[in-house]
């Protein structure tokens, strides 16, 4: 009896032992849980810093088989993307720098076939100066542009409709084909810019080229991040 007895008391107390063991290992199973919670608020709040703000390049007028290479080659090397404004007879023997443009990030609109005031020439004239640009970048990239940045910012009335396209302005002109000065080019654009900026820029001048590298290097220095102006006009 008295063994039993002492059987029982041990197993008592290893049962004693045992709870206690379980209720210890409960609530440190629940600390790393807690800790893991923790630890993912935190990096979930590291993922979403402060928001940069954010410019957009946009070139008109090309390409240029002169200077638009070397723009290419700078953007690359700082890997900003930028928005190149394509007039279509301009494309003719410069589809491979179309074809960069695309493999380099870069957003590629529409800017008419013959660089016209659309409000100046009929419907039907305006919509195939558009129809036709659009459908010689498709046929190089096999992208259908979905933006035009219209000659001298004439828009018609309406057109959008009909050509299925949106037209992208710009806030920022640097008259570059007007000064062909780097300087100039630059002080405009450090004057004005600012988060949503649209920069208006033609990559067919060398001072232009200059001056968009060094406006990258400026801005970027100063905290923006560069993006293609699709990126303010997505609803
Ligand atoms: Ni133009």
């Amino acid at each position: 009896m008295k063994n039993c007895k002492i059987f029982q008391e041990t197993a008592v107390i290893l049962s004693v032992i045992f709870l206690f063991f379980l209720l210890l290992m409960r609530t440190f199973s629940d600390r790393e849980t807690r800790t893991a919670g923790d630890t993912e608020t935190v990096s979930a709040e590291n993922a979403s810093p402060a928001t940069l703000p954010q410019i957009a390049l946009t070139f008109d007028d090309g390409p240029s088989r002169q200077y638009t290479p070397a723009l290419l080659d700078g953007l690359k090397e700082r890997g900003v993307p930028a928005t190149f404004f394509l007039i279509g007879k301009n494309i003719e023997g410069n589809e491979d720098l179309v074809l960069r443009m695309q493999e380099e990030g870069h957003l590629i609109g529409n800017h008419t076939y013959n660089h016209v005031e659309l409000d100046r020439v009929t419907a039907e004239t305006a919509r195939e100066e558009i129809e036709r640009t659009g459908n010689r970048i498709y046929e190089i990239t096999g992208v259908y542009p979905t933006y035009i940045r219209p000659p001298f910012g004439a828009w018609k009335k309406n057109l959008e409709l009909s050509v299925s396209m949106l037209p992208v302005l710009w806030d920022i002109d640097t008259l570059d084909w007007k000064s062909r000065n780097a300087d100039s080019i630059v002080a405009i654009v450090e004057a004005n810019a600012a988060d949503g900026s649209i920069i208006l820029m033609h990559d067919g001048y060398e001072s232009s080229v200059v001056a968009a590298l060094r406006v990258v290097d400026l801005l970027t220095s100063q905290g923006y991040e560069f993006v293609t102006a699709d990126t303010f006009l997505v609803t």
